[in-house]
């Protein structure tokens, strides 16, 4: 299946399409059709069931743009750039570490330093993709990928629209804990949109410059708390680590995520939980496990924030596309916050019991301070007393000496009063660390959907279809009238859409054409299941039934239109199987 197809169908289907065509359209902006929209949804819904409210977190919406001083804490203002060459000729952009990456072995070519990467575009003599102009000589430049604007009609403040949704959850965390009733662990999730000014967006959903992720900070107290692993040490996983993809030989290795910990093949038991229940999820919703794995990040790959990472990977068109990643973000992002911010970023844990713990104080003596030091006497017993818990043995000699403001005080130690004192502690204020599954929404979407393209023979005739399973299903079943001109039937087939809606099933009336035709149209866009109401319904004795076609099989069974809503709903919700509806009912063999 090429990529073409899958781009061609998206489009005339209503699933996905680039943005503005009429307007010429706008590199790096997608909208998604009725379809898509529903797919989408329907991705998310199962998302937010896993891993909000199965894990037992809490999901928030914080605003899109957010004010300059939290990107400068976040580290994303310094640090969030992306290599940009510009063609000489033609004025094209484009990432210099990927022409790098596409003519070399390299894979992690934004590890390298600019002059190495300015090297390289010589030596490989790399041209403009665009207009073939050659590029070498031309300068590399650092691009920073965030989108700025101002806030209010002044213009002063600036504000940048954000590039991941995590720093809305980190700002609010001294009010988030509060929520948790200070205990940790505790997760919050979001999804909504994030934004980045990509250099050059490609291949199509995979890298747009507004996309949805959905993400779960999970803060926890590295010294205490522990994931189930029990929940899914089972669970096989394939691993390409950092020392297989640095080996010549190196290759993916087959492990349950038990083995994965135990053999220290993911060190931390946190990401490995998650790499635990993101496979499963991810093949609840359709991905194809043979064409999945998870990929450690080399070292210079990791972002600023992360001192480990696996993506989740999916294979698309013969390329390897990092779908989600889980980093373990350490306590980077709370510290950085607490430093920049003006508020408490840490949560006091109480111990068990208490504890009897020595503490060095001091209590300066401010009748010589004061005439010593004037003004700065306070200062300097405040800055006496943070050396002393800092580092009890700056106080060993028979002076110490402070920086306050940039000017030294030396003070004998005499008249600091410095003791170590026993004291009774009933616990301490611990920064948390962060654990982050972070799903790319839109990439998962694009997976489902070329991972569900089949094609096969139906009758003698070719058949395109979305083996989309009914919980993400755009629709859930499509309802036919085999006629329109017998009002029976026609009122039978509206008054089953009216109760199946009414169910909460997503349903779709086609009554135009011939129903091999209506087949293929829902087949074409994933409708699992599609009812059709024939002459049998109106004719028989007893209970009004009709028949149920399964896609992906195109088997069939007759079932009572009065318990369809339920066992449709059962198959939508997984609960039964197609399977199971067969045994229960009559099978129809197809004419
Ligand atoms: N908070 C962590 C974070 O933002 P990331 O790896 O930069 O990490 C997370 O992004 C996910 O967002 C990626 O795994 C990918 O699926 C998706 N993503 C990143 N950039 C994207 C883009 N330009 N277009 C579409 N999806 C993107």
């Amino acid at each position: 299946m090429t990529s073409e197809a899958l781009t061609e169908l998206a489009k005339r289907r209503g699933f996905f399409f680039g943005t503005a065509g009429a307007y010429g359209g706008v590199a790096g902006f997608y909208t998604y059709g009725p379809e898509g929209a529903a797919l989408k949804r329907n991705v998310e819904s199962a998302w937010r069931d896993r891993f909000t409210v199965r894990e037992g977190n809490e999901e928030i919406e914080a605003p899109t743009i957010l004010p300059e001083p939290v990107f400068e804490a976040s580290g994303h203002l310094d640090t969030f750039n992306d290599m940009l060459v510009e063609c000489p000729e033609c004025g094209e952009s484009h990432r210099a570490d990927h022409l790098v990456e596409d003519v070399t072995d390299l894979e992690d070519a934004e590890s390298l330093p600019i002059p190495e990467i300015e090297a390289l575009i010589a030596d490989h003599e790399i041209t403009c993709p665009n207009c073939g102009a050659p590029l070498a000589g031309e300068s590399v430049e650092e691009f920073n990928l965030m989108f700025e604007t101002t806030i209010g009609p002044g213009g002063d403040q600036s504000g940048y629209l954000r590039p991941e949704t995590a720093q809305g959850i980190f700002i609010e965390f001294p009010r988030l804990k509060e929520y948790a009733r200070n205990s940790l662990p505790f997760g919050i999730t979001q999804i909504g949109p994030a934004y980045r000014n990509e250099i050059s967006p490609r291949r199509g959903l995979v890298r747009t410059r507004e996309f949805t992720q959905a993400e779960l900070e999970t803060f926890v107290d590295p010294e205490r708390d522990e994931p189930d692993l029990a929940a899914v040490e089972d669970v096989e996983v394939r691993l390409y680590s950092a020392v297989e993809q640095s080996a010549e030989d190196g290759e993916l290795v087959e492990m349950t995520i038990g083995e994965a910990v135990a053999e220290n093949v993911v060190t931390s038991p946190w990401v490995a939980y998650y790499l635990g229940v993101a496979q499963q999820w991810f093949e609840r919703i359709g991905v194809d496990m043979d064409r999945f794995r998870f990929r450690q990040h080399l070292a210079g790959e990791r972002a600023h924030y992360a001192s480990d990472c696996w993506d989740a990977e999916a294979e698309l068109d013969g390329n390897w596309i990092e779908i989600a990643g889980f980093s373990y973000r350490s306590d980077y992002d709370l510290s950085k916050h607490a430093e920049y911010a003006d508020d408490d970023f840490t949560v006091f844990q109480q111990y068990d019991e208490p504890k009897t713990v020595e503490r060095a104080v001091v209590d300066p003596d401010m009748s010589v301070l004061g005439p010593e030091f004037g003004g700065a006497a306070g200062d300097v017993a405040d800055a006496l007393d943070a050396l002393a818990a800092r580092d009890p043995a700056a106080f060993e000699g028979e002076t110490v000496t402070v920086e306050v403001d940039g000017d030294s005080y030396t003070v004998d130690v005499d008249v600091t009063n410095f003791a170590v004192e026993e004291q009774t502690v009933n616990g301490e204020h611990v920064t948390p660390h962060v654990v982050e599954p972070s799903f790319g929404v839109d990439r998962v979407v694009n997976t489902v959907f070329a991972h569900a393209y089949e094609e096969d023979e139906v009758d003698g005739e070719e058949r395109t279809y979305l083996a989309l399973g009914p919980e993400v299903a755009p629709t859930t079943v499509a309802v036919f009238p085999l006629v329109t001109n017998e009002p029976e039937i026609v009122e039978i087939s509206r008054s089953l859409v009216d109760d199946l809606r009414a169910a909460g099933l997503s349903v779709n009336y086609d009554d135009s054409g011939n129903i091999g035709r209506r087949y293929r149209r829902q087949d074409e866009v994933g409708t699992p299941y599609c009812v059709t109401v024939d002459h049998e319904s109106v004719e028989r004795e007893g209970a009004v039934t009709v028949t149920v076609r399964e896609r992906d099989t195109t088997a069939q069974v007759r079932v009572p239109v009065d318990d369809l809503p339920a066992e449709l709903d059962a198959l939508r919700r997984g609960e039964r199987s197609f399977a199971d509806l067969q045994s229960a009912y009559e099978r129809v063999t197809e004419a």
